[in-house]
């Protein structure tokens, strides 16, 4: 594939659809929506306003890092705390479709199309790859990005367009892409993080206590597995517990599992062998520095059957 003229394709489409309009985006950091931010902003310039929504569930800092990473790259990026949005929206849902949904629903009728409407924006940028739309088509998963592909009319729900400029690559594509725009490497060499973010690692209910424990523990997993050249590695927190002892003291903890995935595309997946001694340092962290987490798991399973996150 030629990147370099998908680039000035998607640039000369993007410019042809918007016109003389304002388009908006949100960027999470990650390699699709950030390779849709640049492509975007080559083409729009001013008329594109980027925003990272800050919805409770991103990752530690993960935000002002995110917004900082982009003003260095000359494009400015808007934060808009919306985190009471999420929280109220996911407060007593333990169903995964139901989180999903509730994910979406706040992001898009809720957060965005207020931003939509402040910004007068009549376009929405949106990092949607070919997965995302082949799994919510086959009824996989409820992708929190996919709308048109499931028939909803954005114009009438939401009332803009939405633009797809990477609905036809997978991720590897999309990396080399990030590549030919010379984004930094840390930007296209990043592991995909998933648009509902830390929900999808919460099995059970999401609360602000809950996301504490598992972005405890998705730092810890990242910053011991930066180097393993997997896929992706994630932390989970389960919806259970389990009996142990500290400081002398029965105690029913909480369990976070640990997730350490090879991979090219996403559609299938085998656990990583790791080293027995990195398994036991990073086990020994998260029950040490984590309060109220005694048990740490691995999980060795494949996809399929399992999928790379939980819900
Ligand atoms: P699963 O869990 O379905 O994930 O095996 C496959 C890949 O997709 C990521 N993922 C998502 N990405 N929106 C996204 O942009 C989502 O709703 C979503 N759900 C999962 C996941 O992290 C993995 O890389």
């Amino acid at each position: 594939m030629d990147y370099t003229k998908f680039i000035e394709e998607q640039i000369a489409a993007i410019r042809q659809t918007v016109g003389d309009a304002k388009a908006i985006t949100a960027l999470s950091g990650g390699v699709d929506s950030s390779v849709v931010t640049v492509l975007g902003h080559r083409a729009l310039g001013k008329n594109l306003k980027t925003v990272f929504i800050d919805s409770a569930l991103m990752r530690q800092s993960e935000p002002q890092r995110v917004a900082d990473r982009f003003a260095s790259l000359g494009i400015p990026v808007e934060l808009v705390d919306a985190q009471d949005d999420f929280l109220a929206a996911l407060a007593g849902l333990t169903d995964p479709e139901e989180k999903r949904q509730a994910v979406t629903d706040t992001f898009y009728s809720k957060v965005f199309s207020r931003l939509v409407k402040e910004s007068g924006a009549k376009f929405l940028l949106h990092g949607t790859i070919l997965t995302d739309i082949e799994e919510t088509v086959a009824g996989i998963k409820r992708q929190h990005n996919i709308l048109a592909q499931l028939g909803i009319d954005t114009q009438e729900s939401y009332g803009y367009a939405v633009i797809e400029p990477l609905k036809t690559l997978r991720k590897d594509d999309v990396r080399e892409v990030a590549k030919a725009l010379a984004l930094p490497a840390d930007v296209y060499h990043r592991i995909p993080f998933p648009g509902p973010a830390l929900a999808t690692r919460i099995v059970g209910e999401v609360t602000r206590q809950r996301l504490t424990t598992v972005r405890k523990a998705t730092a810890i997993v990242e910053e011991e597995l930066g180097d393993s050249g997997a896929f992706q590695y994630l932390a989970v927190l389960l919806n259970d517990r389990a009996t142990g002892i500290r400081h002398g003291k029965r105690e029913f903890g909480q369990i976070i599992v640990v997730r350490c995935v090879q991979s090219t595309d996403a559609r299938t997946a085998t656990a990583t062998e790791l080293p027995w001694k990195k398994l036991h340092r990073i086990c020994d962290r998260i029950i040490t520095e984590i309060e109220d987490v005694n048990r740490c798991l691995y999980d060795l399973t494949g996809k399929p059957p399992a999928t790379i996150e939980y819900i």
